[in-house]
């Protein structure tokens, strides 16, 4: 394969590896995503291809910005495809999935992290940066079972904790015997870099720094060594001294929380409709979203605020929203 000579080395190996099971464990920001979905319309867009791709990505942001890789690499790939947008999988779980399909009439499907948006499922399945899934048990449930009929399931991740489901599979295939046959790929930075990541990321920003000055500036970003070892050396951090572990921290995480910039605060306590620039990614979503707690009640039938309450009525609403 030509292109391949574009993709550094434990790229390409991702990319080739074939197996039923295979799992990452990676340092952050080393381009497996980008790689991943190569892979992914490589294996779709195939004339014999059986399956459907699934991914399951962190969250929606994620999956858009993983069907814009697939798409680029469609593109390049000269295939044709049918951009089908956002399509709703499971209303009741209000799951949804950016979706493109080949001339084959096979699929790929970029879902955020919702897992029961892959029940009922069959095709090929992949869970990037899983050890961030608010539930990675529940995941591995429901995706596993997607792939009984000759599909194949891959995990990507960065650790997140020595506790997470994926910090368990990686130390099962590698130090309990391997029982469930997991072909394991580990890429810490040193690694990508000694393959050529910096050069990569040179020729991007126009910089011309060494490898070593590229790995020492990294970790001297670092806030604390268990930063450095987790994000970028494939080390999970021990939390046997943690209040809260991360699995629990992810529990409790909402992501459909955002901050409101000044302008969206300021028409929210006027009790004004929302402004423009409070909409969401491309304008799909009206901001703030639903929560599960109840709406924060912003309406959006124009974009202007229209009157200022007394400062007292102000500072009530600020209080109640407190
Ligand atoms: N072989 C390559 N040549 C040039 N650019 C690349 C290559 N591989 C990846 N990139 C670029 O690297 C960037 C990061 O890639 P990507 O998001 O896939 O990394 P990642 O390892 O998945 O990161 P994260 O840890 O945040 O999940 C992207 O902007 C992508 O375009
Ligand atoms: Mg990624």
């Amino acid at each position: 394969m030509q292109d391949l000579k574009y993709f550094l080395p434990y790229q390409r190996e991702w990319i080739k590896d074939m197996s039923p099971l295979k799992i990452m464990q990676k340092s952050r920001q080393i381009g497996i995503s980008y790689a991943d979905a190569y892979h992914s319309v490589r294996v779709a867009s195939r004339k014999t291809s059986r399956f459907d791709v699934y991914i399951s990505s962190r969250d929606r942001f994620q999956a858009k910005l993983y069907i814009e890789d697939c798409k680029h690499w469609a593109e390049i790939l000269h295939e044709i495809i049918l951009d089908l947008g956002e399509i709703l999988l499971d209303p009741d779980h209000n799951a949804s999935a950016f979706v493109i399909q080949f001339a084959n009439g096979k699929r790929i499907y970029s879902l955020s992290s919702n897992p029961n948006a892959l029940a009922g499922k069959r095709g090929h399945v992949k869970l990037d940066e899983f050890a961030l899934h608010q539930d990675q048990r529940l995941l591995y449930r429901i995706a596993k079972p997607v792939t009984t009929w000759g599909g194949t399931l891959s995990i990507i991740s960065t650790h997140r904790g020595i506790g997470s489901v994926f910090n368990q599979l990686i130390r099962d295939a590698l130090e309990n015997g391997n029982p469930m046959g997991w072909k394991v790929h580990t890429v810490s930075l040193n690694k990508a870099v000694d393959q050529g990541l910096a050069e990569k990321i040179n020729e991007k920003t126009g910089r011309h720094e060494s490898r070593a000055d590229f790995m020492r500036r990294l970790q001297s970003e670092c806030i604390d060594e268990e930063q450095w070892l987790q994000e970028y050396c494939c080390t999970p951090a021990d939390e046997s001294s943690a209040f809260f572990s991360y699995e629990m921290l992810n529990a409790c995480e909402d992501r459909n929380i955002k901050l409101m910039s000044f302008a969206q605060l300021r028409a929210y306590v006027a009790g004004c409709p929302l402004p423009s620039d409070g909409r969401g990614i491309k304008g799909e979503e009206p901001f703030p979203q639903k929560t599960g707690h109840g709406s924060l009640g912003l309406r959006q039938e124009n974009y202007e605020p229209r009157e200022w309450l007394q400062r007292e009525q102000t500072e009530e609403r600020l209080y109640r929203r407190v």
